[in-house]
């Protein structure tokens, strides 16, 4: 429709009705028959509400979107598409690893690709955005939600936020892309003690150097819509926060598109404290710049009175209205409501094998190697060993992580499906051997009902019979591997734990079946950094697999049987111990930092556990060796004035006799500085292949802006001295030069 006929569109509505387009509501509105009772009822939300209302949450699927749509059209006045939105974070049927893996590829072109096919996926199942991305920073493992954030580095972070906008609406012209929605507008992540929904506060510089640049990445890359947070930022909800969604956000950033509440959060500003009630919370949410209300019956009920009470101009509601209608436009629903969704397309486009192809690629790439004494990987399927594969998850297809909700765990590889591809049946015993979890208090903390409960813990005859089971299958083999993790629900939303331990029951087991002293491989399933610590030394080998999505269990086996060298490295610090956190690389310094090789007291550690994590932000193995050469750079000053420039170069030789892929990483640290700047903190990476006997050359180029930083006012500013740059596999084993930034 051209836009002259869009806005007569917009001026032919009632207040009432624009007001509608405002309002998003969940499946169950729509085909409830009888909307005068139960729980809708009691929200302030009438038939009216539900006829007028301009968006979709969370339906999916060809079939009922177009049932939805039909009846939709046929009420009201004005035939005014319906908006279908949902969240498809990480894959919408072919699932990938949780984000907290995406991240650890390091691989932003190939992710890039990823979120096309996703999109593509989404869309022909009927669905028109994507709450997606979702960057929030993430320092505290306990926070159940780190699973979708790719990580705690500001650089990285926004790298990935900028591919997958770019990949969610690349075809949204052809009509194969989404919206995409960046989330959770802002700083979500620093919710305190890693307890979900708690307040957020963040300083200034830190907020615009640590905590933004993931969000503002995803404007610049084009994204049209965001979302807030359900969480304050230094005391003021996000969902009402004009500083941040009008200043920021619009002002600042140049953001043109929708802003949406998260679930219910409007609503939520009376709990907070900040709203008095309903139409207050809305009065307060919609002068913050917040276009569409999610699941709350606040701009249904409130949005009007104000308007007709002279308390809201009508032209802030037309604002809102039209950026809806604006969307919608763009994505051809006047012309077609249906957005190109037909069952016989959905057919053709999920899962297809390409696809799966290439999540099996971003699955094996998201795959961290964290230890390998010995050499104990890759195991040679062709050496005629036999394999006990062994744990809750040897042959579990749960595999999805808390965020995959329209992936279909029936179509996951598990990782005894993988092995099966490597090894005769005779080389290969699997057993459970025990349940993921046994901690019945949990579920039932979690509000979860007795036979949901039962589903899930075994009773103790089988326990016991399945432990049994699974040493006997040990004892007859000659390397065991065991797979153990986190049950899908300790983490995601609301999963956030003070202890991060794998379940009692599956180190108990690991710790019965190291007394065979056999070789034992661990494959950690978790949507987490987890405390490793007590488990490090029952394995010989250990490697993170996250939730690794529809083709964990060909990914793994691959990495397992050395058809791909692994290459993923950590985005996120494990730490050595719960009290640790949060617990990140990129920190300040503090005017006593330990040092271990002058240990005194009055100095900033913990008496009872190291400073450092067990793994390092960037770190990761792989098979075969390399050694790092002598950092160079072509001068050492930098000016800061002009358009100077200088390079950075090591070289890497492998030294081993397998080909491999190592991630250069590239540190910086500003000497002194009138903000002071963390020890380290990744300016750039580059991946190089490189042969057996082979040397090539990681080189990266650094401009005075990559040395800027936020001051109090949350600008960046650049200013000049001594600067340590740092290059390494991880964020810990670097090797170290300086130079100098002039005026
Ligand atoms: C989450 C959002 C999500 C929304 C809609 C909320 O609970 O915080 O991330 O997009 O639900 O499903």
């Amino acid at each position: 429709m051209d836009l002259t006929k869009l806005h007569n569109l917009l001026d032919s509505l009632t207040l009432q009705e624009k007001i509608g387009q405002l309002v998003q509501l969940s499946g169950e509105f729509f085909d409830a028959t009888d909307i005068s009772l139960g729980p809708q009822r009691q929200l302030g939300i009438t038939q009216e509400t539900v006829d007028l209302a301009g968006s979709v949450l969370n339906v999916a699927g060809a079939r009922d979107v177009r049932r939805l749509q039909a009846a939709h059209l046929k009420k009201g006045r004005h035939p005014i598409p319906l908006l279908f939105m949902a969240d498809v974070i990480y894959g919408y049927k072919t699932v990938y690893p949780i984000p907290l893996g995406i991240g650890a590829t390091w691989n932003p072109d190939l992710v890039e690709q990823a979120y096309v096919n996703a999109a593509d996926e989404a869309r022909a199942a009927g669905l028109h955005v994507s709450f997606a991305p979702m960057v929030d920073l993430v320092r505290d493992p306990r926070w159940g939600r780190v699973l979708e954030s790719t990580g705690e580095d500001p650089y990285l972070n926004s790298r990935f936020a900028a591919a997958m906008v770019r990949g969610l609406q690349k075809n949204l012209a052809a009509g194969d892309g989404v919206i995409s929605c960046v989330k959770h507008i802002a700083a979500y992540g620093a919710a305190e003690a890693g307890r979900e929904y708690n307040p957020a506060d963040v300083s200034t510089p830190s907020l615009f150097q640590d905590y933004l640049p993931a969000y503002k990445a995803a404007v610049d890359a084009g994204v049209k819509m965001a979302m807030t947070s359900l969480t304050t930022l230094n005391g003021v909800p996000a969902t009402a926060d004009k500083w941040l969604l009008q200043n920021i956000l619009r002002d600042r950033w140049g953001f043109t598109g929708l802003a949406i509440s998260d679930y219910a959060s409007i609503y939520e500003l009376i709990q907070h404290g900040f709203a008095q009630d309903p139409t207050d919370a809305a009065s307060k949410a919609i002068d913050a710049g917040v276009d569409i209300d999610m699941k709350s019956p606040c701009y249904a009920t409130g949005l009007q009175p104000l308007v007709t009470s002279s308390r809201l101009s009508e032209e802030k509601i037309n604002t809102s209205a039209w950026r809806v209608l604006k969307l919608k436009n763009e994505l051809g629903l006047f012309e077609d409501p249906y957005g190109g969704t037909t069952e016989e397309k959905e057919h053709t486009r999920l899962l297809t094998p390409e696809k799966r192809s290439l999540a099996r690629d971003l699955s094996r790439q998201a795959l961290v190697l964290l230890k390998n004494d010995a050499d104990i990987l890759p195991l040679d399927s062709s050496a005629n060993q036999r394999i006990a594969l062994i744990g809750p998850y040897a042959d579990e297809q749960k595999m999805l992580g808390l965020w995959a909700v329209h992936g279909d765990p029936q179509d996951t590889v598990t990782i005894k499906a993988g092995f099966a591809d490597y090894l005769a049946p005779q080389q290969l015993q699997t057993a459970k051997g025990t349940d993921v979890i046994r901690d019945r208090l949990m579920f039932t903390g979690m509000g979860l009902a007795e036979e949901q409960i039962n589903q899930t813990i075994s009773p103790a005859a089988d326990e016991q019979k399945n432990r049994s089971e699974a040493l006997e299958t040990a004892k007859n083999a000659d390397v065991i591997v065991f797979a153990a993790g986190e049950h899908t629900l300790q983490s995601g939303e609301a999963g956030s734990r003070t202890r991060l331990r794998l379940p009692d029951n599956q180190r108990q087991l690991l710790a019965e079946l190291r007394k065979l002293n056999k070789p034992i491989v661990l494959i950690v399933i978790s949507g987490r950094p987890l405390v490793l610590t007590d488990v490090q030394d029952q394995a010989d080998a250990i490697l993170q697999a996250w939730f690794p999505g529809t083709e964990g269990g060909h990914a793994i086996a691959d990495v397992i049987f050395g058809r791909y060298n692994p290459t993923g490295r950590l985005t996120m610090t494990f730490p050595y111990d719960e009290g640790q956190l949060p617990l990140y690389y990129n920190h300040l310094n503090t005017g006593r930092p330990a040092d271990k090789n002058h240990p005194t007291r009055f100095v900033s550690r913990y008496i009872d556990a190291p400073n450092k994590p067990l793994y390092p932000f960037g770190y990761g193995l792989s098979y075969g060796s390399v050694q790092y050469g002598e950092l160079k750079l072509d001068s050492d000053t930098l000016a800061a004035a002009g358009r100077d420039e200088l390079t950075a170069a090591i070289s890497v030789t492998n030294t081993g006799t397998v080909p491999r892929e190592e991630t250069v990483q590239f540190y910086i640290h500003d000497q002194v500085a009138s903000i002071v700047q963390p020890v380290k903190r990744l300016i750039g990476f580059q991946k190089v292949p490189v042969q057996p006997g082979e040397t090539k050359t990681a080189a990266l180029t650094i401009t005075p802006d990559m040395l800027s930083f936020a001051n109090r006012d949350g600008e960046f500013i650049t200013e000049p001295g001594m600067f340590d740059l740092f290059a390494g596999p991880n964020s810990q084993d670097v090797h170290q030069t300086s130079f100098s930034l002039t005026e």
